[in-house]
């Protein structure tokens, strides 16, 4: 039945929050039933108390940031190579590995309406990055002759047109049976005197809760649940906009296996030292990723002997993770990133009001947050031209266009 509106009065008055409901005359009951959901599965304590923490001054200051150690995968010694496909590949062949695909982002600065793994990059073939992903995911597990399962985090607003995009397309001939999809979670947005804002429909603005809320969607959507009951150790984690990511590598897996570290991650080396990229790094003795907005000119672009950069493996978002790692993030708080931003809203008097410049909060936790919650970790260093082919901007760097002639060029077409 849902929580009453005498006790919705009661919880919006608590917390301060009474604009939610300035419009409730005016809704309709469906919109009634969704605020409704809302208010009683809202935690306003904790989004007043976010609130309050976009007024702190964050300081890394003290944070002591050092390099990390890292394997190369090209200078590996044949011996090392055949140790860590070994360990990798019996794992795999196994069915203990998983793909876990990040797609609940809002892709903004692509600009593309419908979920980001349906935009065509304008290959000959007009396969979607979805489709480029599936043919990634088929050929791994016809060479280890298993069925891979294959997760895909989808958000609230994209869950239903992701859905749609792989029964239209027969699942891209990858088994169903092996296909799920869940969705993250999300927090409302509020305004600059941190008032929650109420959204064109007139229920509470929410907004998905950044990438690093794959750690407790998994658990509350039961993923890992499902991972342990199908004897699934580790969850490959990664994003959908790279059309170069490979989902599977026996020798990441291989390395972790050999160090007995339950996360992992693969790096590339910086393309220069002001390039917009987080790096891995130790920070206060754990390991983590400082973003380049944390760093300064000094250690950016600072080299070694070999005069290569000291922080220079940058973090892809290729994240591998033993499941109990997972269920363990999933059971704590990662730090949550404040991102100021142009939300329309409306007003306690119904009307649509779109600002010109930025006037709200989004709230946003990073799943590299959760690298410091291991003692140790393995990082990979692969090719750039072999595994990183993002897909970002609409045009420039890291567009459409770049993918889609880094693909060209490594797939030979
Ligand atoms: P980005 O951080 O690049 O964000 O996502 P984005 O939403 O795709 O694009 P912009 O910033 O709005 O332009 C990196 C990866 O993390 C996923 C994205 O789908 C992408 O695979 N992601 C991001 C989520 O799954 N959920 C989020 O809340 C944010």
């Amino acid at each position: 039945m849902g929580i009453s509106y005498e006790e919705m009065k009661t919880k919006v008055e608590k917390y301060n929050q009474t604009q939610i409901m300035s419009n409730y005359e005016r809704l309709n009951d469906q919109a009634k039933s969704e605020l409704a959901e809302q208010i009683e599965r809202i935690d306003f304590d904790q989004v007043n108390k976010l609130y309050e923490s976009t007024k702190e001054e964050i300081s890394f200051e003290n944070d002591v940031i050092e390099p990390i150690a890292y394997v190369e995968k090209d200078k590996l010694s044949e011996e090392d190579l055949q140790k860590y496909l070994n360990l990798g590949e019996t794992a795999i062949k196994e069915g203990k590995y998983s793909v876990v695909t990040m797609a609940g982002g809002q892709g903004t600065r692509l600009g593309h309406s419908g979920p980001k793994g349906t935009f065509d990059i304008g290959l000959d073939s007009h396969k979607s990055i979805f489709e480029i992903l599936s043919d990634n995911i088929k050929e791994e597990s016809e060479k280890y002759n298993v069925m891979i399962p294959w997760y895909i985090m989808t958000s609230k607003e994209n869950n239903d047109q992701t859905k749609e995009f792989f029964e239209q397309n027969n699942y891209f001939g990858y088994d169903k049976n092996y296909v799920k999809f869940f969705q993250q979670g999300k927090l409302p947005m509020c305004d600059e005197n941190g008032k929650i804002l109420v959204n064109e429909k007139g229920i509470i603005k929410e907004a998905s809760d950044g990438h690093g809320g794959i750690f407790q969607s998994m658990k509350r959507n039961n993923v890992t649940e499902d991972m342990k009951n199908k004897g699934i150790e580790w969850a490959f984690i990664g994003p959908v906009d790279n059309v170069l990511v490979k989902m599977v590598d026996p020798v990441l897996l291989g390395v972790m296996i050999d160090k007995k570290v339950l996360g992992g991650g693969k790096s590339v080396v910086k393309a220069n030292p002001s390039e917009k990229v987080g790096v891995f790094c130790k920070r206060n003795g754990k390991p983590g990723v400082v973003e380049y907005t944390e760093i300064s000119k000094e250690m950016a672009e600072q080299v070694d002997e070999n005069g290569e950069l000291v922080f220079g493996e940058s973090h892809i978002n290729c994240n591998l993770f033993n499941v109990n790692a997972i269920e363990e993030v999933a059971n704590k708080n990662l730090p949550y990133h404040i991102a100021h931003k142009k939300a329309s809203y409306l007003d306690e008097n119904g009307n649509i009001v779109v600002p010109e410049k930025p006037n709200a909060y989004k709230f946003e936790s990073f799943i590299f947050d959760a690298f410091d919650m291991l003692d140790d970790m393995a990082i990979l260093r692969v090719k750039r031209e072999e595994e990183f082919a993002p897909v970002k901007n609409a045009e420039g760097t890291d567009s459409p266009e770049t993918a889609r002639e880094l693909y060209k060029k490594y797939y030979n077409i």
